[in-house]
């Protein structure tokens, strides 16, 4: 079992943009999901996980190795996929993972072709070895992504949203392909997509503004909110009227009438009972964090 633990991690970037605020994490083999809005700290987390940045206090401990002290211990046995991964050189995709293997250390050839054989399958791009990367679509580039952070049989993966924009045949192929590789170790996701990090992730946490809001199993969170999610049909103009009275957590246009749902201990009257879903805790955690 490989564990990932934090602690008080603080991160201000040199602007004085505080990014990450007393934030303490456990993460164990399986998928984790960080789950928050655009600007919540995501990219910042992980970024300082894989040392591209220092935090500016407290600790990141991988299998009890300090990782922000000693670095290659986790380039050895991590594999990233960034949110962007910038331009890709105009060579082919074996070529690239070759040079990849090259600089993540696997010094043996054999080892190397073994190895890129075998990842090239997994990422179903075994017939594109000879095509160039910046060719690839969107979804292809992902999965030559993920064989490319699976060099070296990491321990982590961290992947930083890897499915946006893609298809959702693709993202399904793509999810199915990382649940399978979560089994053995630690993967950590993030992602906007409420509906992913329920299907995927063992557990979760929901950030906003640097700050850990809610940590646990989707499952659980989603039963905490059991008998107090309702919802009802209103008219366009009386949704200020219920915002100001009632804690509103999602609104649906369906055939041009509007859904509420709002979370609330008793039933409001008019309401009707729903069954709670994850994004009802996703909205529910944010909403009271404005
Ligand atoms: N290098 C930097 N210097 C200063 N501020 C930064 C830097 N990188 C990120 N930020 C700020 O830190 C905050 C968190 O950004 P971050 O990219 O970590 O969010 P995120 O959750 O990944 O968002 P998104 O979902 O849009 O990818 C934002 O307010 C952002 O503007
Ligand atoms: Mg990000």
């Amino acid at each position: 079992m490989n564990i990932l633990k934090i602690n008080n991690l603080e991160l201000t970037y040199k602007n004085g943009h505080q990014a990450i605020q007393n934030m303490s994490l456990e993460v164990k083999n399986g998928m984790f999901g960080l789950l928050g809005p655009n600007g919540a700290g995501k990219s910042s987390l992980m970024k300082t996980i894989v040392g591209l940045q220092k935090p500016s206090s407290g600790t990141i401990e991988f299998n009890d190795v300090d990782i922000v002290e000693h670095t290659d211990y986790i380039k050895k046995n991590l594999g990233f996929l960034p949110q962007d991964f910038g331009v890709y050189p105009k060579v082919n995709a074996y070529d690239l993972l070759n040079h990849i293997a090259n600089l993540k250390g696997i010094n043996y050839k054999s080892e190397r072709q073994k190895q890129i054989q075998y990842l090239l399958e997994k990422v179903n791009l075994l017939d594109f070895r000879d095509k160039e990367v910046h060719k690839f679509s969107g979804g292809m580039k992902q999965r030559f992504g993920v064989a490319q952070a699976l060099l070296g049989n990491p321990k982590i993966i961290i992947v930083d949203e890897p499915t946006a924009g893609l298809d959702p045949e693709e993202r399904n192929r793509f999810n199915t392909l990382l649940s399978d590789i979560s089994k053995e170790v630690v993967v950590i996701l993030s992602t906007h997509l409420v509906e992913d990090v329920k299907n995927l992730c063992s557990e979760m946490t929901i950030m906003n503004k640097g700050q850990i809001l809610k940590t646990g199993k989707p499952k659980e969170l989603i039963k905490e909110l059991e008998g107090k999610v309702w919802s009802k049909f209103i008219e366009n103009d009386e949704l200020e009227m219920y915002q100001s009275s009632l804690k509103v957590i999602s609104q649906q246009l369906m055939e041009r009438q509007l859904q509420i749902t709002v979370f609330a201990a008793t039933q409001p009257e008019g309401f009707s009972q729903v069954d709670p879903i994850l994004e009802h805790v996703y909205f529910n955690v944010l909403s009271q964090n404005k």
